[in-house]
């Protein structure tokens, strides 16, 4: 194969890193891509920094044996806790998502937002770093911090508009709508299947930010700088991975990716 056509790896706790490989294979159609889930192994964002390294560790290398040109961290959490880690250890680009805070609070009328994530992202060092950079720019803006443990359970389960799960998001929505935040930064992958029950809660006026379009960028912008745009002119493909695999997370990858998307088991 040649380098250019080698697969980009993408990898997430679960299937919230599906919300950001839509985005980028909608911006890079030509490439091929691996996405591996964890989801015997998560979530994540409720478990010590260790165990998220080490299964962050784990999946990257799965993908770099898999011949892969580059890697997404295209979930929160591993971002945070793992930082430049990663990147100084792999011999491939590692691009990392991360919430765009101080883009929300530019954006924002009233110098206020809410993020939403997982509790480690909320309280890790990456993310007080990002808020404070912001906060340095706009130093009487509030950002309204929200952990919000269960939800990404609820995207895994494939529950995206329950009644239980609009209980939770209402839950965690009460606060930043409290603050009159007039913009919502998910700060994790998982959160953009919910962005249909969000609207319906949040009403007009708050704007909802999806920080995926940003990271396709990024790798855009990383795959022109190194020269390893895939040069053939059909569409790529994906190959999906997923610890764990049953029928009922084949289910749930169906309905969150394609109908088509056919896993296989994560060695
Ligand atoms: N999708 C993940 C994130 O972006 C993690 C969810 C979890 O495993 O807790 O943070």
């Amino acid at each position: 194969m040649d380098a250019v056509d080698r697969p980009i790896g993408i990898f997430d706790s679960g299937f919230g890193g599906l919300s950001v490989a839509r985005v980028i294979r909608a911006r890079l159609p030509q490439e091929n891509f691996i996405y591996a889930a964890d989801c015997g192994h998560a979530p994540w964002g409720t478990r010590p920094d260790d165990y998220v390294r080490r299964r962050a560790e784990h999946l990257a290398h799965f993908l770099l044996s898999q011949n892969v040109k580059a890697i997404v961290v295209a979930c929160h959490t591993a971002s945070a806790v793992v930082g430049d880690d990663l990147a100084a250890q792999l011999p491939v680009p590692v691009i990392r998502i991360a919430p765009p805070v101080r883009e929300a609070l530019a954006a924002s009328r009233v110098h206020c937002i809410g993020v939403m994530a997982t509790s480690k992202t909320v309280t890790s060092k990456s993310y007080l770093q990002i808020k404070s950079e912001a906060l340095s720019s706009y130093p009487n803006a509030r950002i309204v911090d929200q952990g919000c443990p269960g939800l990404m359970e609820c995207v895994e389960r494939g529950e995206l508009n329950t009644p239980a799960t609009r209980n939770l998001i209402r839950r965690y929505l009460m606060p930043i709508l409290e603050a009159g935040a007039d913009r919502i930064v998910l700060g994790c992958t998982h959160y953009p299947f919910l962005t249909e029950i969000l609207r319906q809660e949040i009403g007009n006026g708050v704007e909802i930010i999806d920080p995926a379009p940003i990271a396709a960028e990024s790798l855009h912008r990383v795959l022109t700088e190194k020269r390893l745009f895939n040069s053939t002119a059909a569409a790529g493909r994906t190959i999906f991975y997923v610890d764990d695999l049953n029928p009922q997370r084949q289910h749930v990858l169906s309905a969150l990716i394609s109908r088509e998307a056919n896993a296989r088991k994560l060695p």
